[in-house]
């Protein structure tokens, strides 16, 4: 008997993947508050990291964490500013993705409700853009300590 198929040999393997994040990190760079999040210059490195994780997250080669060890993805975002408006570009960007791949509609039902779910788990801060220790330094909105008056023990 044969092994029964990954949801990554379904969807279409390596080709599908890398076509699904190409499709997303397009949005990626057009984005005025994505964009300059991503450390490189270039994001060829970014998207390599995200295919290899992705195909190994579906059942495909266990690349990844063969180069990355244990995804930990939470902990790798952390010195990231990911907000909801972070998120919902993300998710933006990735809808335009998996439409792209014409999957169907169980196929895409699945992938997107998990990238929903990664996605907002992936949630750090509620801090709009340049405010707190995720901030990278950015510039951010002017922020000023409340007027003494103002303390819990008055
Ligand atoms: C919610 C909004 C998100 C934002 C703003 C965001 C942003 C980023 C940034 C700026 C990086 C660094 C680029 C790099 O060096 O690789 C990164 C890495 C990465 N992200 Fe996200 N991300 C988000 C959600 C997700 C989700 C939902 C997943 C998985 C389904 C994911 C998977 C990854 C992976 C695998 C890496 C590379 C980790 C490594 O091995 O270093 N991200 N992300």
């Amino acid at each position: 008997m044969s092994e029964p198929l990954s949801f990554y040999d379904e969807i279409g393997g390596h080709a599908a993947f890398v076509r699904l994040v190409d499709e997303f990190y397009r949005g990626v760079a057009d984005d005025d508050v994505l964009r300059p999040m991503y450390p490189e210059e270039d994001l060829g490195p970014a998207r390599e990291r995200l295919t290899l994780f992705l195909e190994q997250y579906w059942g495909g080669p266990t690349t990844y964490s063969d180069q990355r060890g244990h995804p930990r993805l939470r902990m790798r975002h952390a010195s990231f500013h990911v907000n909801p408006d972070a998120r919902d570009r993300w998710l933006l960007h990735m809808r335009a993705a998996v439409d792209a791949l014409e999957l169907p509609p169980l196929h895409e039902a699945t992938l997107w409700n998990y990238l929903q779910r990664a996605a907002h788990a992936m949630v750090n801060t509620f801090e709009p853009s340049g405010i707190g220790p995720a901030s990278s330094g950015r510039p951010g909105l002017p922020v000023t300590a409340p007027p003494p008056s103002a303390s819990a023990a008055d």
